[in-house]
């Protein structure tokens, strides 16, 4: 039996329109309730949320805001940030590489965290890939000095395209070099697909690059 997609949002409504984020920008989405400064953290394809659930509400002090393609799972998200009574999350339906290309002035984010983007495992849709060239090289952009590009892929031909991609942008460092990654990030707060694949007994890849000033 189908399930029905409940349309009410229980609470506040967080979610903004892309039209507005390329008008006004990243921080004008959290006025009038919440002015800058402030930190501000963007997860790129947050799926079914719960990662940014737990990390907003473990940081009051900072701003997020959460990108996915998908607008149904951005309709469900937007049901859940109501019903968890968060006031820092800000929901976008829309591509990540337009939200942190177009909308985010230079040196301005704080983090932006890219989970278990879709790994497309078929050479021909390899194109499709998030971590390209031009994406990496406008997140690089968007992150203040010292900001962090944070990134969890379990696919291992993906991560080799991530690693290369990554270290040749020469506005980043990584910091765990020598290591192109790591298998365990202690602290993190694990994705749905995370624990997924851990439960499959699969090896996961974590990078974290740093913004060199
Ligand atoms: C494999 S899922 C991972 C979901 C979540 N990050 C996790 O770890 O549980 C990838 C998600 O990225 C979304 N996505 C794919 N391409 C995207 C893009 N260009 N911009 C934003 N979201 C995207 C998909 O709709 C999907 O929800």
């Amino acid at each position: 039996m189908s399930r029905t997609l409940k349309y009410d949002i229980p609470g506040t409504d967080w979610r903004r329109s892309m039209a507005d984020a390329y008008e006004f920008g990243m921080h004008a989405l959290f006025a009038p309730e919440l002015e800058p400064p402030f930190p501000l953290s963007i997860e790129i394809g947050f799926g079914r949320g719960e990662f940014m659930l737990e990390l907003a509400a473990k940081h009051p002090e900072m701003r997020f805001v959460a990108v996915e393609v998908s607008w149904k799972r951005v309709l469900k998200m937007a049901r859940k940030v109501a019903r968890s009574e968060l006031d820092n999350v800000r929901l976008l339906a829309g591509k990540g590489e337009a939200v942190v290309g177009d909308c985010v002035p230079e040196g301005s984010v704080h983090e932006i965290w890219v989970n278990f983007s879709d790994p497309w495992p078929k050479a021909a849709h390899a194109h499709r890939r998030l971590f390209q060239p031009a994406f990496v090289e406008s997140a690089a952009i968007a992150l203040e000095p010292s900001g962090l590009l944070r990134v969890a892929t379990d696919d291992p031909v993906y991560a080799e395209q991530i690693d290369e991609v990554l270290s040749g942008e020469p506005r980043l460092e990584n910091i765990y070099a020598p290591h192109p990654w790591v298998d365990d990030v202690p602290g993190r707060i694990m994705t749905s697909y995370e624990r997924d694949w851990r439960a499959d007994g699969r090896a996961i890849h974590f990078f974290d690059y740093r913004r060199v000033s």
